[in-house]
């Protein structure tokens, strides 16, 4: 590894000390890894000028996930300011599990795991395999396509989709609720992207209304998660109509843009690398540890937040309570103190404890549904086109929290 010289060393130093997650330039979004870096070394508990506090080491991170008596996951005081406290965006937020702290948090999760069974995971499986075969049939007779909106983009919409029961022909909505709704907790957010946001939550609640209203009337069987979710097979405490409503919305949302940029930052990675396409084309089961890699590499969920409720010692100083921190996963996924060789895409790396899932009593409810996809999705498409490659015009979405491209155009002649 070659060592920064002093002039190097300096510019680092510099980046640091003014990284504003609120005003980031546009190279950002095209790399942000010489950013974290730099903050890593210089300012791994980073002073932010609103007096929030970014951390990139994977030590703390991992710390921090699984601490619950110094930090919790309540947004109320950080969401009423950015949102309006009588916003539907503010209502979706606060009552959405990922946001709350034990009780309503366990509640809800309960029932979420619960009806989130291995058997309607393994139930997906032949759904996705001939999904996966009917969007490389459109790809060939397209020849050149985009690996986001006529591959990655399709596939999540349709598990989740199946997983609610969703009909299919009213799913054509979902993506864009979804892309507005959770686009709203970007660091910086403009008056438009408020206003769409809030639209877009209540126009799902109505949406989710119905279906919730529907499915009461004709209940499913076991792998439907909404039926399982409304007959409420944990014995506690039953969610009300609107904490279902809004935890509806939420998995409908967890699922989609993070599985979609798995998917699409997968593929990119191995598209730009000729050698790790021939080693998986030579061990076919690498395919579970390449995903665990692309997760690493490229998280498709790069940012996290808590908040300090009991004074802490992070980084040298102590932070009181009230404290609010963004915990940067995708820098502490390329930490050299935990990944060797971390900038390098090694699909066969073990161990790899990645934290693009987070960790803790939080971790993500959904990782088997995303690995499942993640491994299908990549595999399938690598092994009916061992010749693609990427063309012109890729553009990278400007999201520091969701990584990901909104287009990548790719050929298969
Ligand atoms: C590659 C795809 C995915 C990534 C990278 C991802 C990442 C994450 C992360 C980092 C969290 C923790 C958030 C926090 O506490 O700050 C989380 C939570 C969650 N995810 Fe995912 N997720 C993915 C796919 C999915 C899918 C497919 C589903 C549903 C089928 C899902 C459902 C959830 C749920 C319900 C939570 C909340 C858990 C809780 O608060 O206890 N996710 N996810």
């Amino acid at each position: 590894m070659q060592m920064p010289n002093d002039a190097e060393e300096r510019s680092a130093a510099t980046i640091a000390a003014r990284f504003d997650p609120e005003r980031l330039p546009a190279a950002f979004f095209a790399d942000p890894y010489p950013t974290y870096a730099a903050l890593q070394a210089h300012d791994s508990v980073h002073r932010c000028p609103d007096g929030t506090y970014f951390l990139t080491r994977y030590a703390d991170l991992d710390a921090i996930y699984r601490d619950r008596s110094h930090f919790c996951s309540d947004k109320k005081a950080i969401f009423a300011p950015k949102f309006g406290s009588d916003s539907p965006l503010y209502a979706h937020h606060t009552t959405s599990l990922v946001f709350n702290d034990p009780p309503y948090h366990t509640r809800v999760r309960r029932q979420i795991v619960g009806a989130l069974s291995p058997a309607a995971i393994k139930a997906m499986t032949p759904g996705l395999g001939a999904l996966i075969e009917r969007l490389c049939d459109a790809i060939e007779a397209k020849g050149r396509f985009d690996v986001i909106a006529d591959f990655a983009a399709a596939i999540p919409v349709e598990v989740i989709g199946n997983l609610l029961g969703v009909p299919r022909d009213e799913r054509g909505a979902l993506r864009g609720w979804s892309l507005s709704i959770l686009g709203a907790l970007d660091p910086a957010l403009s008056a438009e992207a408020l206003e769409r946001g809030n639209r877009s939550v209540n126009e799902f609640l109505d949406f989710t209304r119905t279906l919730v209203a529907e499915r009461r009337r004709r209940l499913r069987g076991d792998d439907d998660l909404l039926s399982r979710l409304i007959r409420d097979e944990t014995g506690g405490e039953p969610l009300s109509e609107s904490e279902l409503l809004h935890n509806c919305i939420f998995l409908l949302n967890a699922g989609h843009e993070t599985t979609t940029n798995l998917i699409g930052n997968g593929l990119r990675l191995f598209l730009d690398d000729a050698a790790a396409r021939g080693r998986l084309r030579e061990e076919p089961a690498l395919i579970a540890t390449a995903v665990e890699e692309c997760l690493r590499c490229e998280s498709p969920n790069q940012l996290g937040n808590r908040l300090v409720v009991a004074p802490v010692e992070l980084g040298g100083r102590v932070l009181p309570a009230g404290t609010y921190l963004t915990l940067c996963i995708g820098a502490a996924n390329r930490d050299p103190a935990e990944f060797k060789d971390p900038s390098t895409f090694d699909i066969g790396r073990e161990p790899n404890r990645h934290l693009a899932f987070a960790a803790g009593s939080h971790a993500c409810a959904g990782m088997s549904v995303a690995r499942l996809e993640g491994q299908m999705a990549i595999a399938g498409f690598l092994r009916r086109f061992p010749r693609a490659r990427l063309t012109e015009g890729a553009r990278r979405n400007q999201r520091a929290r969701f990584r990901g491209f909104q287009s990548l155009p790719a050929a298969v002649e």
